[in-house]
């Protein structure tokens, strides 16, 4: 019998998706599951996105330009020439979700055996791609203490094979949202060592306090060192379409990223002809969505404050609480709450934390909670949370 590569058997399984089964378990024995474990919101698709997908009127659903189809990148260029950053067509290609620029970022701008300096605990299947092509992750350690900001001393996370950083701006897992003062550091270290700087931005408009976040495609400093991977998936809920898209000015990278984008032909045609419908949403779109998901982190964070022993900074950003719980595993507790704990015929499902982490032995103790979920039901979740942790058999 062949044994598969060991590549594979080297990746993680996904921390949002692999306590699933028991969550299914739970839902045929009749319990309601209120899933905090994965950023998949309940916001409506726009209407205009869904009428296109119902006019859609070809008679045959056609391979489109490996590029993306024209309607959908005038939308993007568009959105980006709003937001001050003026593309050439060359510097962007649709991808199918954000997840296919991650990968194709990382492709285009390392090699196997090549390090990136990444923030951790980190956005999780970051290190599965980072496992499928060769990448060694070098954590930049952060603590939820600080809110999960940067701590000093960045270039001692640079040795003779980094090419490149990675931030994911604001964050999942964390919330955080960088200063100026941050990115200015991190700009100036990938200017001084030739590094890429690869911003994952999808949640961009999810910012709670103060302006939006500064682009890396907006540091002259840069030169042509930023890449940014984005996606639609959070922004206009269309999480299931799977569009993104992979944004850069270094022509060495978009062309090696064109090449993949051939080889996987074309991303998905129907989906395209949704998203191109972000044209037609009005300019205040973000902000109804934005002062909910304000209400949703309150409600979080509120709750969490009342748990003893919890440890947790109010998150600046996208959609996510991550927090220390008086637990001795995540994994161990999050299975707990699924097999063992209900009230009110509930239970609820929030992400362990070890996963989010590169480095071996950390994140035991924390979760991830996606507050992905109305402010009522978040309550409840929260006051359930609470109760779980007060009745855990933890271990002797
Ligand atoms: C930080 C981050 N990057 C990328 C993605 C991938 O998004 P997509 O659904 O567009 O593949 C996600 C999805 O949760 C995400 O949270």
């Amino acid at each position: 019998m062949p044994t598969p590569s060991q590549r594979g058997l080297a990746s993680p399984s996904s921390p949002i998706r692999k306590l699933v089964p028991f969550a299914d378990a739970a839902r045929a024995r009749g319990t309601r599951v209120l899933h905090l474990n994965i950023g998949q919101p309940d916001i409506e698709t726009p209407e205009p996105m869904l009428d296109a997908v119902r006019a859609y009127s070809e008679r045959v659903v056609a391979y489109g330009p490996s590029g993306g189809d024209a309607p959908l990148r005038e939308t993007l260029l568009a959105y980006y020439r709003a937001l001050g950053h003026a593309l050439r067509p060359q510097d962007l290609i649709v991808t199918t979700g954000g997840s296919e620029a991650v990968f194709f970022a990382l492709a285009a701008c390392l090699d196997a055996g090549d390090e990136i300096a990444i923030p951790d605990p980190m956005y999780a299947n970051y290190l599965g791609y980072a496992t499928l092509l060769g990448i060694t992750v070098r954590p930049i350690p952060t603590r939820v203490e600080d809110g999960y900001h940067l701590p000093e001393g960045l270039e001692a996370f640079v040795g003779p094979r980094t090419r490149a950083v990675l931030l994911c701006n604001p964050s999942n897992p964390t919330g955080v949202v960088y200063t100026d003062a941050e990115m200015a550091r991190v700009v100036a270290l990938c200017a001084e060592r030739d590094l890429f700087l690869i911003a994952d931005e999808v949640y961009r408009e999810f910012v709670y306090e103060g302006a939006l976040p500064r682009s890396v495609l907006s540091y002259p400093e840069l030169g042509d060192r930023a890449v940014v991977v984005d996606s639609l998936s959070k922004r206009y809920s269309l999480c299931g379409a799977r569009v993104g898209c992979l944004v850069s000015r270094h022509a060495g990278v978009m062309q090696s990223a064109m090449k993949f984008a051939q080889a996987r032909l074309s991303p998905p045609a129907l989906a395209q002809v949704a998203a191109a419908r972000a044209s037609a949403l009005p300019a205040d779109f973000f902000d109804g969505a934005r002062d909910e998901y304000r209400k949703r982190r309150d409600t979080v964070f509120e709750g969490l404050r009342r748990i003893p022993g919890a440890v947790a900074l109010r998150p600046e950003g996208a959609f996510y609480q991550m927090a220390r719980l008086p637990i001795d595993d995540g994994d161990r507790f999050v299975t707990w709450c699924l097999e063992h704990f209900e009230e009110e015929g509930t239970t609820v499902m929030v992400a362990p934390g070890a996963g989010f982490y590169a480095e071996p032995g950390r994140g035991n103790d924390e979760v991830r909670i996606a507050y992905v979920l109305n402010c009522d039901d978040l309550a409840l979740a929260m006051r359930l949370l609470a109760s779980a942790l007060a009745k855990y058999p933890r271990a002797a």
